[in-house]
């Protein structure tokens, strides 16, 4: 069952082979992972932890934090051995053998793919704020939001979502320009709320510190995972790195360190100056976020908590008397927040990519667009699906869904690090995972852990996405594989990337 391994000889000789211009180094690594990784999760997320965690969402950040930082601690190591794209897929393919590989696939598909839903989700929120605050319009409920959140269809993330798949398409030229500026904007806007809010913190906001218990804390952990989830793009971007072997774990961990010091301040600018205290229903129980009843009890109280806020930041700064900042955060996530998506959708198409390629996906979908040079078919079915997942599911549940698949890969990657140290002990290893027999271990804790804490629901939904993977491993790509039927040899002379520029702004 774990014999069918794709040599690790094999994966570096493509690379070696590879004309991809390798001309990314430290500073635009770590750009592109502070591109990827601030979004979303700490724009909009951030009321829904509040909701599950109160002010103990401070600890949730912690959490995640950590199991990111461990977790990014192995795959620095593996991306630095294995600068190649494809990221976990592709290492899992090296160490584990096919069918974990395929699962590990099957699993960023969930990252990737929904991660870009929630993302349009919360960038709809914000401008739906923006365009009230700049102009006073108050676009009815029903279309702005899903039907789990109390309205019907979500319009602007549909826009949005379709706009990125249409940029994709037509092939978006590299522009390590575009992508500091957008970082450049979102690092200010987040830097303009911590300075306007820290200075006015009170500390009784800070009590009762954990209404949920450890449990709301775990709750939140889980979901705040989402707004570190990105940083892995970087490893993705391997075979464009001058010296990998030195830039890589700097581009990693260097932005993971980055966001981690920016979402704790703003999480205390939240917590000390507009509380958060999660809303109750009638009967004293919290009430998750996404759901009808959440809609209607923030409706009952006219919205005035930033629980009850699809744009977060935005409100908390308007509460505290800076609208007119208010009003640039909520440009500054319109103008940077679909960078993220297009990162996302960007990855799931590389994802894809060397998966088709390696034939466990039809190699149709491979197929690159004759005039605009881009991988335009399984751009589209990506887009497809992005579309429809931002236009009927709330951001807290895309982003749990998406988690699922994350932990699974990041996992699996800290598992591959360790039996790889066993197997192949002699390897040259640029970077070494600093303690692994502690730091691997911890990381694949952390993600059970994590994993454990999401909600049964999105459990489920992982389980069926599994179950459905192992149907169409079976059913399809297990003979159709070319490791499968011994031709390793030919992806050397395939290209084994879309001919399309990282980063892809
Ligand atoms: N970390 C990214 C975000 O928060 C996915 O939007």
């Amino acid at each position: 069952m774990f014999g069918r391994v794709k040599p690790l000889d094999a994966i570096l000789a493509t690379a070696e082979k590879k004309s991809l211009h390798r001309s990314l180094g430290a500073f635009q690594l770590t750009m592109l992972g502070i591109g990827a990784v601030i979004g979303t999760g700490i724009f909009v997320l951030t009321a829904e932890a509040a909701q599950k965690a109160g002010p103990g969402m401070m600890f949730s950040f912690v959490i995640a934090g950590f199991v990111c930082g461990v977790a990014a601690l192995c795959y620095a190591e593996m991306a630095a051995m294995v600068p190649v794209s494809g990221s976990a897929y592709t290492y899992s393919y090296a160490v584990m053998g096919e069918l974990v590989a395929w699962m590990v696939g099957w699993a960023l598909i969930l990252e990737y793919a929904i991660a870009a839903g929630a993302v349009s989700v919360g960038w709809s929120g914000y401008f739906i704020g923006w365009l009230n605050s700049s102009f006073g319009m108050n676009v009815p409920l029903e279309f702005v939001r899903g039907p789990f959140d109390g309205g019907m269809i979500n319009m602007p993330a549909m826009l949005i979502a379709a706009a990125v798949t249409a940029l994709l398409i037509k092939g978006t030229k590299e522009s390590a320009t575009v992508n500091a500026v957008l970082v450049g904007i979102k690092i200010l806007a987040l830097a303009l709320f911590v300075v306007l809010t820290i200075p006015v913190i009170q500390s009784g906001k800070f009590t009762p510190f954990a209404p949920l218990g450890f449990a709301g804390i775990s709750s939140a952990a889980a979901s705040i995972f989402f707004a570190y989830v990105g940083f892995d793009a970087v490893s993705t971007a391997a075979e464009e790195t001058k010296n990998p072997q030195r830039n890589m774990p700097i581009g990693l961990i260097g932005s993971l360190a980055i966001c981690t010091i920016f979402y704790m301040l703003v999480a205390s600018g939240v917590i000390g100056t507009v509380g958060a205290q999660p809303v109750m229903g009638a009967d004293g129980a919290a009430l998750s976020p996404g759901t009808p009843q959440l809609s209607q009890a923030c409706a009952a109280i006219h919205e005035n908590a930033v629980v009850c806020s699809k744009e977060a930041l935005a409100w908390t700064l308007r509460q505290v008397g800076y609208p007119f900042v208010g009003w640039l955060v909520g440009a500054a996530a319109i103008i940077a927040l679909p960078s993220v998506i297009l990162m996302m959708m960007f990855g799931q198409t590389r994802i894809f990519f060397v998966m088709s390629r390696d034939g466990l996906l039809p190699e149709f979908f491979s197929k690159v667009h004759p005039r605009f040079h881009t991988p335009h078919v399984i751009t589209l079915l990506t887009g497809l699906f992005v579309t429809l997942f931002a236009a009927f599911f709330p951001v807290g549940l895309l982003a749990d869904v998406s988690n699922s698949g994350t932990l699974f890969a990041f996992a699996a990657v800290s598992i591959a690090v360790m039996v790889l140290r066993r197997t192949d002990p002699t390897r040259k290893r640029p970077f070494r995972t600093p303690a692994i027999m502690l730091t691997a271990p911890l990381a694949i804790v952390g993600c059970v852990y994590l994993f454990f804490s999401l909600s049964l629901q999105t459990i489920a939904l992982f389980v069926a996405w599994a179950v459905l993977g192992l149907f169409v491993y079976y059913a399809y790509s297990r003979s159709r594989s070319h490791v499968g039927r011994g031709l390793i040899e030919t992806h050397e002379a395939d290209p084994d990337a879309p001919p399309q520029p990282v980063p892809p702004l």
